[in-house]
């Protein structure tokens, strides 16, 4: 290879690792000598959605889990914007990684607006307008009634709560986004409306989403990139149409006969 062929790589493959938002590095994660994560491996790259799919039990949680820091992996390294998680102030870390799961956890003693204010009054100090304006945005993104504003979490139904808990997690303007089975306590109607708004909000931002799904019609409707974890082993990982036209292997295969 020429001198100039080798720098030419060379620079590629730097502007690739720039563009990589979160890496996973012989990740693995054992839980009293069970494993739960067996050297996985993969990178997940800017603006890209990621469905992480597979059965009960697969380790997806504890895949996601390890972006933010909230489990730290027995071996192996998980990078987020090029820096090991494990040398991160997680705080920090977190600000920047916005997290939303099933039945999501709000803040109780706050109503729905102190909730999704949360952290862009951090920012915005007392600039309460924009505090407000904030708030409006994200509530009426996420199709959450105006009038519930006041309301405390113990005053919503399930779905309600979901919805505050992705327009707190959105409000925050985090780069990433994990989500964890973050539509499962919702009814088909409001499902697929949440999806195209979470597809929308993608669209335009630019964010990078790791998103746990069982679902693989929802996988392939709102993934660029799907990861196929099952018996704690990354099955495949690639595009939705990849992944329906060559699974790798046999589980991938029957995930896709499913759909
Ligand atoms: N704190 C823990 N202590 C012991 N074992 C655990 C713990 N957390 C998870 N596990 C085990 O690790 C494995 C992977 O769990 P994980 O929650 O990552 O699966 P999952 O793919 O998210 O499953 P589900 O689809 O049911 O949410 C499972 O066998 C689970 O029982
Ligand atoms: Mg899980």
């Amino acid at each position: 290879m020429s001198e100039f062929a080798v720098m030419n790589e060379l620079a590629v493959e730097s502007a690739a690792e720039k563009d990589i938002a979160i890496r996973f590095q012989h990740v693995s994660k054992e839980y009293d000598g069970n494993v739960a994560v067996n050297n996985i491996s993969f990178d997940i790259f800017r603006s890209e959605f990621v469905c992480l799919i597979g059965s009960s039990g697969g380790g997806k949680t504890t895949l996601l889990k390890m972006v933010n820091g909230l489990i730290e992996p027995t071996s192996g390294d998980v990078f987020v914007d090029g820096k090991n998680v494990r040398d991160q102030d997680l705080i920090l870390l977190r600000r920047n990684i916005g997290y939303a799961i099933q039945g999501s956890v709000l803040f109780p003693h706050m109503c729905v607006e102190e909730n999704i204010a949360y952290v862009p009054s951090l920012w915005n100090g007392d600039d309460h307008t924009r505090t407000k304006a904030a708030v409006r945005k994200w509530t009426g993104i996420v199709g959450l009634d105006e009038s519930l504003l006041d309301r405390y979490p113990d005053e919503l139904s399930g779905g309600q709560r979901q919805r505050v808990g992705i327009a707190r997690a959105l409000a925050a303007s985090p780069s990433i986004l994990l989500m964890d089975e973050p539509f499962g306590a919702v009814d088909a109607i409001t499902r697929s409306q949440l999806q195209r708004e979470l597809r929308r909000i993608f669209d335009e931002t630019g964010i990078t989403v790791v998103f746990v799904t069982h679902d693989i019609q929802e996988a392939l409707r709102l993934a660029t990139k799907i990861a196929v974890v099952d018996g704690g082993a990354l099955q495949q990982y690639s595009t939705p149409e990849e992944l329906v036209a060559h699974p790798a292997t046999d589980f991938v295969h029957r995930l896709v006969a499913s759909r």
